[in-house]
């Protein structure tokens, strides 16, 4: 366990020392919670229609997390997607969590699933943690200092085409983006050697940071979903935008990155040109 630790905001360095241990705890306690309690055909309940599910372990992971921080950072901000804290406006640093991204899959009993915590200072990704406690898989990315699993460094795919790429994608729970999407996915199919879906966005962004997939577009998502992951596939040496190819906004929704070699022919699919 961390003791109460004094914040210095004039050394950033420091700072990020003490975040990063924090975090790393944070991910690894909720995940134990999260590995002990799998497969035990879990209750959920509905936030919205009939596919935005919370499950109890959403809300006992988050606390986890959520009272580490607030042990160490109480002048924080935190952004999680249960919603136990509201932000602050005292402080530059702010956490922003998903406590279980791949509800879905972890309800089902599918091993599919991550805790996701990204901390950003000003605007600015620092630290990207996204954990599955079932394939005890730990992701980290750190500004300027790479991406690593397990502690050995990762790097994003070398592949050149979309012919010879694995590429991923979600399906938004809006009924009314489907039919765009399932035209995307055509069109992906005809031109990718395959496509999957995962149940996670966090874990989709570590397997494009980790060279596992080779490009990952979404639309629909939240900042929780995409917070920590797409600082990995940018230490990874990976690419980050939006759909169009402009500056990815983490609150506006929509996420393409790849390995950054099949970035544009993505985005020219992505736009409906003709290839
Ligand atoms: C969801 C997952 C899923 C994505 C959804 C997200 P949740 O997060 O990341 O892959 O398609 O858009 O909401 O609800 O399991 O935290
Ligand atoms: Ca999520
Ligand atoms: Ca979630």
């Amino acid at each position: 366990m961390l003791s109460g630790t004094t914040f210095d905001y004039t050394n950033r360095m420091k700072d990020l020392a003490v975040i990063k241990t924090v975090a790393l705890e944070a991910a690894q306690q909720a995940g134990e919670l999260l590995r002990e309690n799998f497969r035990q055909g879990h209750r959920f309940a509905l936030k919205s229609g009939f596919r935005d599910l919370v499950t109890e372990f959403d809300c006992r992971a988050e606390e986890i997390i959520v009272s580490l921080i607030q042990k160490t950072f109480p002048q924080h901000s935190i952004l999680t997607e249960e919603g136990s804290v509201h932000p602050a406006d005292t402080s530059p640093y702010q956490w922003i969590i998903d406590p279980i991204d791949g509800t879905t899959n972890f309800a089902h009993g599918f091993p599919f699933f991550a805790v996701s915590i990204g901390v950003y200072c000003e605007g600015e990704a620092l630290l990207g943690v996204v954990y599955n406690p079932i394939h005890d898989e730990l992701f980290v990315g750190e500004a300027g200092q790479g991406a690593q699993l397990n502690g050995q460094p990762i790097r994003v795919s070398h592949t050149e085409t979309l012919r010879e790429s694995l590429v991923m994608t979600g399906f938004p729970y809006d009924e009314r983006l489907i039919p765009k999407h399932l035209a995307w996915w055509e069109r992906f199919a005809r031109k990718t050697q395959t496509l999957r879906r995962l149940g996670s966005s966090a874990l989709a962004l570590a397997y494009v940071a980790a060279g596992r997939a080779d490009g990952y577009w979404e639309l629909d998502l939240k900042p929780w979903d995409m917070a920590a992951g797409v600082l990995l596939v940018r230490e990874a040496g990976g690419r980050v935008t939006n759909l169009h190819g402009d500056t990815l906004n983490l609150y506006g929704g929509e996420v393409l990155t790849t390995n950054g070699k099949i970035h544009d022919a993505m985005i020219r699919i992505l736009q409906g040109e003709r290839e």
